[in-house]
């Protein structure tokens, strides 16, 4: 990665917005309601400081993170997210590539473009033991969760990532101007195809239910060897019900600003869940990460490792796999970079005493 321009994600990131149609752009960058929640989960990393620790002798750092069913060489995993393939048409195989280059975690979407066998066939290729974890939205009818399940096991998927933040589909203004509610022609949510309750040949909308609660997560646990995480808990209460239901990780999340829009900042609900969990199972982080100072901010309090969604979905529209490569490379380097000038061996060696709010840290 030596020679990139020091704003390489910047620099992707104008690429993909000149490049996309301006509705996918819209679906990709935007958020509910206001947006605030969405520029809230940037700003909130904005206004933090990291006190390094000096003469240490810590050496280059070890950036390697155990996670449940897998080891990353990074703490920096790809979050799930929609329609790869209309940011390219490589799609989620091009992601997958660069995510198992990397050495990385790649969250693949149930609202993918691309069927999760040939996700993880595709990551396999760059490298054997490459890690997939799939992300499911629980569905009303069970048989329909279950046959889903069955199609990530037998793809190889190392984990379950339960999004649970979307009892309802969030409101997106810009979404709605642009009337862009369905994938176009062409392209289809290849998970949801020939499932329980859908015509041959063709797929089964992705639904989403207030009904659902802890019993259905129960359900799915009982009916899988697979680890499974809950993704988009913010109250300390709720990361405590986890816990107590088994659940192998939390990813702390407000799905990228995409659904409550009066949901804190990720990084602001960070140290109250990080002190509800006390260290059972691991926490991750997702939501306006965009640098390595951004991932370090975030280990020190308490994350086990972050996602990136958008920083993603901007490499693959500018450059396809390369530009993932590119994206993951450059905070996977800075996140090292900072580790080191913060005076840590790990991404464990960090404490809350290290992150300040810049402006109310005394005078
Ligand atoms: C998402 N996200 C998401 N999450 C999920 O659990 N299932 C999904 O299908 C999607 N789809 C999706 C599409 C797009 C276009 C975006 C931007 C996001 C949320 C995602 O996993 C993650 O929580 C956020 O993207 C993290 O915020 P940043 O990194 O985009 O700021």
């Amino acid at each position: 990665t030596a020679g990139l321009p020091p704003d390489a994600i910047g620099g992707l990131h104008e690429k993909a917005l000149a490049q996309l149609d301006p509705a996918h752009r819209d679906f990709f960058e935007g958020g509910a309601g206001r947006e605030t929640a969405l520029a809230e989960n940037v700003r909130a990393f904005g206004r933090l400081a990291l006190l390094p620790r000096v003469l240490r002798g810590a050496g280059p750092p070890d950036t390697t993170v155990e996670l449940p069913g897998a080891r990353a060489a990074t703490p920096v995993l790809v979050a799930p997210t929609a329609f790869h393939r209309l940011a390219h048409p490589d799609g989620e195989r091009a992601t997958a590539r660069a995510a198992a280059a990397a050495g990385t975690v790649l969250i693949t979407a149930m609202a993918a473009t691309t069927a999760v066998r040939d996700v993880v066939a595709a990551a396999r290729e760059v490298r054997a033991d490459a890690s997939v974890w799939f992300q499911l939205y629980l569905q009303p009818r069970a048989d329909v969760t279950d046959a889903l399940v069955r199609r990530a096991e037998e793809a190889g998927c190392t984990a379950l990532v339960v999004t649970a933040d979307s009892p309802v589909f969030g409101r997106r203004a810009r979404d709605d101007r642009n009337g862009f509610h369905d994938l176009p022609p062409g392209y289809a949510a290849e998970n949801m195809r020939d499932l329980p309750g859908a015509a041959p040949g063709t797929t089964l909308d992705i639904a989403m239910s207030p009904a659902l609660s802890w019993d259905d997560l129960r359900r799915l646990r009982e009916r899988t060897a697979l680890p499974v995480l809950v993704k988009g808990v913010l109250h300390p209460d709720d990361a405590r019900i986890a816990i107590g239901e088994g659940v192998a990780g939390l990813i702390v999340s407000n799905h990228g600003g995409r659904q409550l829009d009066a949901a804190p900042a990720t990084v602001e609900a960070l140290p109250r869940i990080a002190e509800a969990v006390a260290g059972r199972v691991p926490v991750l982080l997702d939501g306006g990460v965009r640098s390595g100072a951004d991932v370090v901010a975030a280990l020190a309090l308490g994350a086990t490792a972050v996602g990136v969604g958008r920083p993603v979905l901007w490499g693959l529209a500018a450059e396809g796999e390369a530009g993932v490569a590119r994206v993951l490379a450059e905070l996977a380097e800075q996140t090292a970079h900072v580790l080191t000038l913060c005076g840590a061996r790990d991404c464990a060696d960090l404490d809350r005493g290290q992150v300040v709010v810049r402006g109310r840290w005394g005078v």
